[in-house]
């Protein structure tokens, strides 16, 4: 049996470090040793151009074109095709970019018996070359954040204090606690995770509080959270994760312990 997991980022709402958290998590991750995959599921492509893709909307086949092809029961092409390798010498760090292609696939998703298993079907059959698939999903609870919660073993849910919305999380985890119920019986929630985080600030204090008050005892809180950091921004600008771009960064090091603590709870 392969001993691969796979974990959507996910939260509906926008700009609180998924991507970020999915690119600098795999890059740790791979840097721990693991043979990593991401998954970019957001038509936006904001993983695919951290990852160092210039032009996504020039991918030939797109993720479109292969959840396509697993909808209509092809053939698809050697994994070769559509998964792209990165250039970090000694660490396996692949991807399965996207682009906009991608919001058309959600009304194909729709219309097709059993579309929300797309995403899973073209997963599983990879999960024998890769230790840790992370799905990145887009800021949206609709379908493909769907796909991507049918997919995983579990999730990994970035929180911001400064854009925290207690309402968006209990949609997130009622929608996740539907999807156990009548998709994905084995989804779990690998952890709440807090980012973009100024420790010393009242309003990180009172979303920690509120966190582990409300949550804290059915939820893992990671011990980790990502501190708010230009350095951040910085990397992804140049495709580099944190860790490469500045490894005394507190994200740098942040990214690394996360590593650690997933790893350790698996
Ligand atoms: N730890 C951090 N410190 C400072 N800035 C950060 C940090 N993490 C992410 N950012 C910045 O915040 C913005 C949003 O981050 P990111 O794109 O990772 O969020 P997201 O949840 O994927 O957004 P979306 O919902 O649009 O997909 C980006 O400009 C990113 O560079
Ligand atoms: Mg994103």
């Amino acid at each position: 049996m392969s001993n691969c997991k796979i974990t959507a980022v996910a939260n509906q709402k926008g700009g609180v470090g998924k991507t970020s958290t999915t690119w600098n998590l795999g890059y740790a991750l791979a840097k721990e040793g693991q043979r990593v995959l991401l998954c970019d599921f957001d038509p936006q492509s904001n993983l695919s151009m951290v990852f160092g893709i210039e032009q996504p909307e020039a991918i030939t086949p797109s993720m479109h074109d292969i959840l396509g092809a697993v909808l209509q029961n092809e053939t698809l092409p050697e994994s070769a095709a559509y998964i792209q390798k990165s250039n970090k010498p000694g660490l396996t760090l692949d991807i399965i970019p996207s682009n906009i292609n991608l919001a058309a696939a959600e009304i194909n998703l729709r219309d097709e018996m059993g579309g929300e298993h797309t995403l899973s079907e073209l997963l599983n059959p990879l999960r024998g070359e890769y230790e840790k698939i992370l799905i990145d999903t887009n800021p949206y609870l609709g379908l493909l954040t769907i796909n991507a919660l049918a997919a995983c073993d579990d999730v990994i849910i970035p929180v911001s204090p400064q854009l925290w919305s207690a309402t968006g999380l209990t949609d997130l985890l009622q929608t996740i606690t539907k999807v156990k119920r009548k998709i994905n019986p084995k989804i779990e929630i690998n952890g709440i995770l807090l980012t973009l985080c100024d420790e010393r600030t009242r309003l990180f204090k009172e979303a920690k509080a509120l966190l582990d008050d409300n949550y804290g005892e059915k939820i893992k809180i990671f011990d980790t959270h990502i501190p708010n950091t230009i350095k951040v921004g910085e990397a992804n600008y140049v495709s580099l994760s944190v860790v490469e771009h500045d490894p005394s960064n507190k994200a740098a090091i942040a990214y690394t312990n996360l590593a650690r603590e997933v790893i350790g709870n698996e």
